[in-house]
């Protein structure tokens, strides 16, 4: 069976991958910092998906330590990794000028260096024999600006500039790398908004993306995947 990491699996987008890769005989190592809900997501899923290898730890991605400690479970359990998913992010609205000192600081944390610091630790364990994938999870708030989410910008710019070098160094190795950069889509911080959901993008519509990329033949490679409401932005 083929072998997943993907990082903030327990709530929208990372758990709809996640489940996509469960459902399509993936074994599958994810993280988040709560708890229970890992707890939760490990238990449905072991019964859910019977033959699966489900690895879930607690995990505070902003911090390097635990990101390379959960690196050395996943690795002493899996041996070799097909699918790497940078998907954990963090979300702070407030303008450049105005928002609480740290800020940036925060999200970049999780953002970009969580990502940059699980691939350096994983890519010594994908073969790429089998066409193996790095995807991390963007933003279109990685491709432009964005008022009043200014540093979270940034840090998906950032992530862009991670993914698209990352490329360019594992050409030769049969590791890709795909970024996908969905516009507003239905997840936790939309709970209880009111939202008409008709107006966002689905979680599962993005893990569909995830998918077909993975399953392109070794010649080509999906690089920068936009992906927008139909309707346009609220
Ligand atoms: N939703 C959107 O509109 C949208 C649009 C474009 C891009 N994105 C990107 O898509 C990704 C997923 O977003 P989402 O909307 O699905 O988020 P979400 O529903 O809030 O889920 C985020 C997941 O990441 C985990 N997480 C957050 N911080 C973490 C940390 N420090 N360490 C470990 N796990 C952490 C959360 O669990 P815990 O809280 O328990 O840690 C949760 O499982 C993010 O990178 C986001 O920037 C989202």
């Amino acid at each position: 069976m083929p072998n997943a990491i993907v990082t903030g699996a327990t709530h929208g987008i990372g758990k709809a991958i996640a489940e996509k890769l469960l459902a399509n005989g993936y074994n599958v190592a994810i993280c988040a910092r709560t708890t229970a809900d890992v707890e939760s997501c490990k238990v449905k899923w072991q019964s859910e998906y019977a033959g699966a290898n489900i690895l879930a730890e607690t995990v505070d991605l902003s911090d390097k330590q635990q990101v390379h400690s959960f690196a050395a479970s996943v690795i002493a359990a899996f041996n070799e990794i097909d699918l790497l998913v940078n998907n954990a992010g963090l979300f702070y609205t407030g303008l450049i000028k105005d928002e609480p000192c740290g800020q940036l600081e925060r999200m970049m944390g999780v953002n970009l260096y969580s990502a940059y610091y699980l691939s350096r630790a994983v890519i010594p364990v994908m073969t790429g024999e089998d066409n193996a994938h790095i995807v991390n999870i963007c933003s279109v708030a990685g491709l432009e600006p964005h008022l009043n989410s200014g540093s979270y910008s940034i840090t998906k710019y950032a992530m862009m500039g991670l993914s698209e070098n990352l490329r360019l160094e594992l050409k030769d190795s049969g590791i890709k790398v795909t970024t996908i950069c969905p516009g507003y889509t239905y997840s936790r911080s939309w709970e209880g908004t009111g939202v008409d959901t008709s107006r966002l993008i689905k979680a599962e519509d993005v893990a569909e993306m995830v998918w077909t990329t993975i399953n392109l033949s070794a010649n080509t490679i999906a690089e920068t995947i936009v992906m927008r409401p139909a309707k346009g932005n609220l």
